[in-house]
Parts: structure tokens; C-alpha cells; sequence
């Protein structure tokens, strides 16, 4: 059955900034697909909060970094909503050391590349080809989002893996951006500076410190509902004629400043 409301897929949506952005996507009016990699059974409880929105809640226990993951979750989304106008790429990781880029491993390279930039690549390629084919339904809406960082442009020796990925990330928005325009299909990319999350949780008092020392303009931690909001206007298209841009939401850490 055709669903007249739209359909998102936030990934790695179970907590952190997904969850701010699956919170105000399901605000916005959106049908919500999330996936993670904790077993639903660990997540039941977010999945409930966020149907108490009354919208519907669909939970995949997928990584983005496996083809098979990413293929199922696809085929249960379109089991279950049979449509998907809304990819949000936000799933992502840092390194599990900060290691200093003279000594930092292959091995974490490999996996920080595989999961925040080869798997929402190709994530994004196969929801491309989806969209490009619902574009027969009359009023099909589509959009994509990618969830890169400050560390897209901001050098961080400590994790290196982790900037090159999100600048690559930029890119590949750029890139889909054109490739999906003739489809009238737009892909945005919001930067998060220092977000209040699982992620930054073991550099609190680091970060507590230098935000107290001005490095925002805005003195406070970014919350994940700053994103949520963010790509919640993005989706709803208030930003109509700006496909393939970046949108800062990092109270002001890259503005420069003398
Ligand atoms: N926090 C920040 O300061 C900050 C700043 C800039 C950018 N970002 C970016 O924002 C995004 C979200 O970060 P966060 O701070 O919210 O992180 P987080 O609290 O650690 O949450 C990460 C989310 O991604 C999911 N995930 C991790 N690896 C996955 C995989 N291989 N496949 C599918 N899902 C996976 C996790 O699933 P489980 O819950 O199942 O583990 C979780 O839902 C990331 O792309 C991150 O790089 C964060």
C-alpha cells in the first residue's frame, strides 16, 4: 500500500545524533526506519519512546559496512513501507584509539573508512536507484543527507582516519549531489562541531575545558537535537536551491577568528 506520509531512514538512529535527527524527522510528519548494530532486544526501549510520537518505528539491526546488511535492511524497509524518500548517512565511528598519525594502525583506518565512507557510498547507491525508480509514482519526494563533521575541515593529527573520512564524505556529497540532480533528487551535508553524545563521552572534561576557553562562539556543547534540526529543515525543504552543500551546526568552531 502507497503511504502518503514520507518515509526516512536514519542510520545508526538508536542513539546519539541519530536519534535527535530520528526524533525530529518523526516530528516533521516522517515514517522512521533506523538501524544500528545492537540486537533490537537492546534498543526496545528507544523504539517505543519514539512511536509514542505516533509515527511508525522500524528497527533493522544492520551494519552499514556490509553489503548483505546493507541489502537487507533496503529489502525489510521496502517490505514494510514498500517506499523511502529520506536517507539520513549518519551512522559513523571514531577511532577506537586516538593514536598519533606516526604511529596509527592500518587496521583502524580500514575500519573508520569502511563504515563512515564506503558503506553510506554505497548505502547511497543503492537508495539512489531506488528513488530514481519511485520517481514513477506521481508527487514522490526524495532527498539524502549525509552526517560528516567539523573534522571534514578541521586537522586532527590524534585521528586522522576519522578526518579524512568525513572530507571524503564531503566530496561524496558533492558528488551525488550532481549525479542525482537530473532527478530533481537534492543531498545536503550538515557538520556537527562538538556534539553531547556516547562518541565524545571519554573527551568531556577535555572538551568541557576548551569550550570554557572560547572554542565556540556559542559557549555550550552542541546537542543532538541541534542536528535533528538541522536536517529536519533540509527534509522538509526550506533549503530548495542549495543540493550539494554544507551546513555547519558547530556553534561557530570554524569560524575563524584573530
Ligand atoms: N558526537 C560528535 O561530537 C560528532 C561530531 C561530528 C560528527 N559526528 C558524527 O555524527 C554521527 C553520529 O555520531 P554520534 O556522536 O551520535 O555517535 P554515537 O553516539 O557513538 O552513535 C553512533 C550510532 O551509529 C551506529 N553505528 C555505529 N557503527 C555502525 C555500523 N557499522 N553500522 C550501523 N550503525 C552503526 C550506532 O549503533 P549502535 O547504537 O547499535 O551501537 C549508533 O546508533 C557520526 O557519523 C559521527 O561521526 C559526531
Amino acid at each position: 500500500m502507497k503511504r502518503t506520509s514520507r518515509i526516512a531512514l536514519v542510520t545508526g538512529g538508536s542513539r546519539g545524533i541519530g536519534l535527535g535527527i530520528a526524533r525530529c524527522l518523526a516530528a516533521e510528519g516522517c515514517e522512521i526506519a533506523i538501524c544500528g548494530i545492537r540486537a533490537e532486544a537492546a534498543i526496545a526501549d528507544v523504539v517505543a519512546a519514539l512511536r509514542e510520537t505516533g509515527r511508525d518505528v522500524l528497527y533493522v539491526q544492520a551494519d552499514v559496512s556490509s553489503r548483505d546488511d546493507r541489502e537487507r535492511l533496503l529489502a525489510e524497509i521496502r517490505g514494510h513501507y514498500g517506499q523511502l524518500n529520506v536517507l539520513v548517512n549518519n551512522a559513523g565511528v571514531a577511532p577506537q584509539v586516538r593514536a598519533d598519525m606516526l604511529v596509527a594502525s592500518e587496521e583502524s583506518y580500514d575500519r573508520v573508512m569502511d563504515i563512515n565512507l564506503k558503506g553510506p557510498y554505497f548505502l547511497t547507491q543503492a537508495v539512489a536507484n531506488w528513488m530514481i525508480a519511485q520517481q514513477q509514482s506521481p508527487g514522490f519526494n526524495g532527498c539524502v543527507v549525509n552526517v560528516s563533521s567539523m573534522s571534514a575541515f578541521v586537522a586532527s593529527p590524534s585521528r586522522g582516519e576519522y578526518c579524512l573520512s568525513k572530507a571524503a564524505v564531503s566530496m561524496s556529497t558533492k558528488l551525488w549531489a550532481v549525479r542525482l540532480g537530473e532527478f530533481g533528487i537534492p543531498v545536503y551535508e550538515v557538520c556537527p562541531g562538538v556534539t553531547e553524545t556516547d562518541m565524545t563521552a571519554a573527551v568531556k572534561d577535555r572538551y568541557d575545558r576548551l569550550i570554557a576557553e572560547g572554542l565556540t562562539i556559542q559557549g555550550r556543547w552542541g546537542y543532538p537535537e541541534d542536528v535533528g534540526k538541522a536536517v529536519a529543515m533540509l527534509v522538509r525543504g526550506d533549503l530548495p536551491y542549495s543540493s550539494g552543500q554544507s551546513i555547519m551546526v558547530d556553534g561557530g568552531l570554524t569560524v575563524q577568528r584573530l
